[in-house]
C-alpha cells in the first residue's frame, strides 16, 4: 500500500536525508528565494522544512525571528530546530493548502 504525505516515510536520521536529497538544499533554497522575492523582514512559513535546508536559507535572508517551520516528520522537525533555534519550528502536518497560495 502506498504511504500518505504524513506517513512514516519521513521518519530518518537527517544526516541520511542531509546526503541524499539535502546535498542540493543551499543551492535550491537560494534560488527560490530569490525567485519569490519577497522583501526583507518579511514573516515566513516553511512547510514541510524537514532537516532544515531551506529553513536555514530563510533564516539567513528574513531573520530567524521571521521564520516559522513545520514537519510532521519528529527526527527532521528536531534537527531542524537545533539547527535554526531561533526559529519556531514545530512537528505539524499541512492538511489544506488554499488554492490562492502561489506556489
Ligand atoms: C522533499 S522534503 C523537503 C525538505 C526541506 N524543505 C528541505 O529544504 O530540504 C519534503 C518534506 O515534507 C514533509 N511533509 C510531507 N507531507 C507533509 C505535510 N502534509 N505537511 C507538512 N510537511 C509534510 C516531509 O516530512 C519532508 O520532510
Amino acid at each position: 500500500m502506498r504511504q500518505g504525505p504524513d506517513s512514516a516515510s519521513f521518519e530518518k536520521p537527517a544526516e541520511a536525508y542531509d546526503r541524499f536529497v539535502g546535498r542540493y538544499g543551499p543551492s535550491l533554497a537560494r534560488a527560490l528565494i530569490e525567485r519569490v522575492g519577497l522583501p526583507p523582514g518579511s514573516c515566513v512559513l516553511d512547510v514541510g522544512c524537514g532537516p532544515g535546508q531551506l529553513t536555514a536559507a530563510l533564516a539567513e535572508a528574513f531573520g530567524a525571528g521571521n521564520v516559522s517551520a513545520v514537519d510532521p516528520s519528529g527526527p527532521f522537525a528536531q534537527a531542524c530546530g537545533e539547527r535554526i533555534p531561533e526559529a519556531d519550528v514545530r512537528i505539524a502536518v499541512n492538511r489544506s493548502t488554499p488554492a490562492a497560495c502561489p506556489f
